[in-house]
């Protein structure tokens, strides 16, 4: 065909250019309809040959087969015992489908048995390399390999920015594979009969979210700003926080959006460089608070996602924990090292998490904060209620949502030592020297915006603006309206702005821990302080509102970031309201915030954990109704 010269050309010039590598990234395909992915590498190998493996797969045109391996198949193993455990596994994972029945896989002790199931035939299997745990896989055919079997799902609410799967070596990747269609980011999670929780071990399988401002190895961290995404390469250590989490057998399932670089902004008109994610809750087009806006619009929606980690310095997991019907904490600050995190104000900078479920939050909180959360520092629950902007009467819905709450809580602590506070009241009317100045709000209305606007533009916007710089010719990076006010504000008081700021803090903290909540040797803290957290009021992401404004002022809410205390939101039920997007009744969540001495986390935990036994707390359900 070809003269020999021409030939010897081409074989030289292929010698010449670089050899093709070729990376397998597992591939995606549909069970019954259900869309999944199976992972690039195997856990295992059916070792029959591969004639003997296509002949009991009566030589299929796919490759790869679905599989399911039974866990607790004894010799005694009966068909009753097959459909309880069949039933068990659909009911227990969302993964799993009974098409993964096709084949099975029965561990008879002595023996490995294959069935395939529409013909009923049977083959022993010898070289089974190592047990794998149950649950649905797929198996290559032609190869014997077994791969993990992972569903695919639409995040279609843009909660995440990325979906994540882990690598053998410790990394993370991008998740590859997308259900075609979707218009959404996909995030695939793998089987839940895979992980069995130990005690080293006490977050196997859960299925965790990750706020982007927190690095993965092998990822990209965005924070929310388009510039930094494609600056920067992927990192390549995980923060301790992370490192915590993944060691306790969290899975990562994906990065979720912050709004940016954890500023405050209110959707839509705020967030430029990123969409909003959206609030499953009541008609889905209310704001979901920020800036851990993807943790909490992903724990109001998704059954498949069961805690996210975010952030609070102002308020960021509070927000989104309110309005997104979850719970949510604010810890006492400083309890995990925040190394591998993006700062904003390394004075107020908490590391905590969101969740539907207050036993798995306990018990993450445990890991992420290990020694520094005690649940051996109080003898009993304080006896003192303090409430901070509670009405008297109930003239809504919501406000009857709370005020119930309080009434069972007061039963339930046998205690009607309810005081309301009036913080302002109280500082003008008591000693916090060296500061005389009886207006509170005189001396902390700027703490806030002075310690973000200044710490965040020193510490991190300063080198970002130069390594920016350097890579585009002197040029700035586009930055959101919100942080560009915030930084401004915080910078215009010059280079001591921050100490001058910290020095109020200080002021403030001593005076909220020895006049207005101690810490107690019984009850860790001398009183549980109460607040409303939302009320089922509407916040339309369609409104077009003003232009951002530094975040200056005094409430309740800023008291933890400046006492260092925790502040844990609790969904305490919802309330209707008439909806302008659906011209229905619909419902938002009603939420409470609980406040205690700076250390009593544990105890708040195991506040929340009593109250749920006695059926005071419930566990939200996802989507639009949190309490159907
Ligand atoms: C299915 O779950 C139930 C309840 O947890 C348990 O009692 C039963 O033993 C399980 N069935 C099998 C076959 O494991
Ligand atoms: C406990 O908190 C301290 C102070 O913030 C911190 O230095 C230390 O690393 C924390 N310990 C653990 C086990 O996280
Ligand atoms: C309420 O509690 C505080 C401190 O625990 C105590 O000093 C006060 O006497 C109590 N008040 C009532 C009415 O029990
Ligand atoms: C600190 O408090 C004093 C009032 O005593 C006030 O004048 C000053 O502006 C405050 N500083 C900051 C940074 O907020
Ligand atoms: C919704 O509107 C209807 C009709 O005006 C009214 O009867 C109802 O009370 C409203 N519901 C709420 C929760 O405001």
């Amino acid at each position: 065909m070809f003269p020999n010269c021409r030939y010897a050309e081409i074989v030289l010039a292929l010698a010449a250019v670089t050899s093709a590598t070729i990376a397998q990234t597992g591939q995606t395909v549909q069970v019954n309809g259900v869309d999944y992915f199976a992972a690039p590498s195997s856990v295992n190998i059916i070792d029959l040959t591969a004639d003997d493996i296509s002949s009991a797969l009566r030589g299929e045109d796919m490759d790869l087969v679905p599989l399911t391996v039974l866990g607790d198949s004894s010799n005694s193993f009966t068909s009753d015992e097959f459909i309880s455990l069949v039933n068990n596994y659909t009911a227990t994972d969302d993964v799993f489908n009974t098409g993964f029945l096709q084949r099975t896989l029965h561990d008879f002790g002595t023996q490995l048995i294959m069935f395939d199931r529409p013909y009923g035939s049977s083959q022993p299997v010898t070289g089974w390399r190592k047990s794998i745990p149950p649950g649905p896989y797929f198996m290559s055919a032609s190869t014997g390999h077994v791969f993990q079997a992972y569903r695919l799902y639409s995040d279609v609410q843009g909660a995440f920015t990325e979906g994540v799967i882990a690598n053998s070596d410790g990394t993370y990747s991008p998740f590859s594979a997308a259900i075609s269609g979707a218009q959404s980011q996909t995030i695939g999670v793998p089987s839940r009969l895979y992980y069995t929780k130990t005690a080293d071990q006490p977050l196997a399988g859960v299925r965790l979210g990750i706020k982007d401002i927190y690095d993965i190895a092998g990822l990209k961290s965005g924070l929310g700003n388009r510039a930094y995404f494609d600056l920067y390469p992927p990192r390549t250590v995980s923060g301790t926080a992370v490192s915590r989490l993944i060691a306790a057998g969290a899975i990562i399932i994906g990065k979720m959006k912050t709004s940016q670089f954890a500023n405050g902004e209110t959707a839509t008109d705020d967030w430029v460089d990123y969409h909003s994610p959206y609030n499953a809750r009541g008609d889905g087009y209310q704001d979901p608070s920020s800036s851990s806006s993807g943790p909490g619009a992903g724990i109001g929606a998704y059954e498949f996602l069961d805690i996210a980690l975010g952030s609070d310095t102002g308020g960021s997991i509070r927000g989104p924990s309110q309005v997104n019907g979850c719970f949510g904490n604010r810890p006492s600050h400083g309890l995990v090292a925040l190394d591998g995190v993006m700062p904003l104000s390394p004075d107020m900078d908490t590391a905590g998490f969101l969740t539907r479920d207050p036993l798995l939050w306990h018990t993450a909180a445990q890991v992420l904060y290990e020694t520094n959360i005690s649940s051996s520092n109080f003898e009993s629950f304080p006896k003192k209620i303090l409430t901070s902007g509670f009405p008297t009467s109930a003239t809504t819905e919501a406000e009857g949502v709370l005020l119930d709450f309080l009434a069972k809580l007061q039963t339930f602590l046998s205690t009607t030592n309810t005081t309301a506070l009036n913080v302002n009241t109280l500082w003008a009317g008591t000693e916090h020297a060296p500061i005389n100045d009886p207006i509170i709000s005189n001396v902390m209305s700027n703490v806030y915006p002075v310690l973000i606007g200044s710490e965040q533009f020193n510490i991190f916007t300063t080198p970002f603006y130069a390594d920016y710089a350097a890579a585009h010719e002197g040029r700035r990076p586009f930055i959101d309206p919100v942080p560009l006010i915030r930084w401004a504000f915080g910078t215009s008081f010059g280079p001591t702005a921050a100490d001058m700021a910290n020095a109020n803090r200080t002021v403030f903290k001593s005076w909220w821990e020895t006049v207005v909540n101690p810490p107690s040797t019984t009850t860790c803290s001398d009183s549980i302080l109460l607040y409303p957290g939302s009320l089922a009021q509407t916040t339309y992401r369609n409104a077009y509102r003003s232009a951002p404004v530094p975040p200056t002022g005094f409430s309740i809410s800023r008291v933890s970031n400046f006492a260092e205390v925790p502040d844990f939101v609790f969904t305490i039920g919802q309330a209707s309201y008439n909806s302008t997007i659906t011209l229905q009744e619909e419902v938002l969540p009603v939420s409470v915030d609980i406040m205690a001495a700076k250390g009593c986390d544990g105890m708040i935990f195991a506040l929340a954990k009593q109250l749920l036994d006695a059926g005071i707390l419930k566990i939200p359900a996802t989507g639009s109704v949190p309490f159907p």
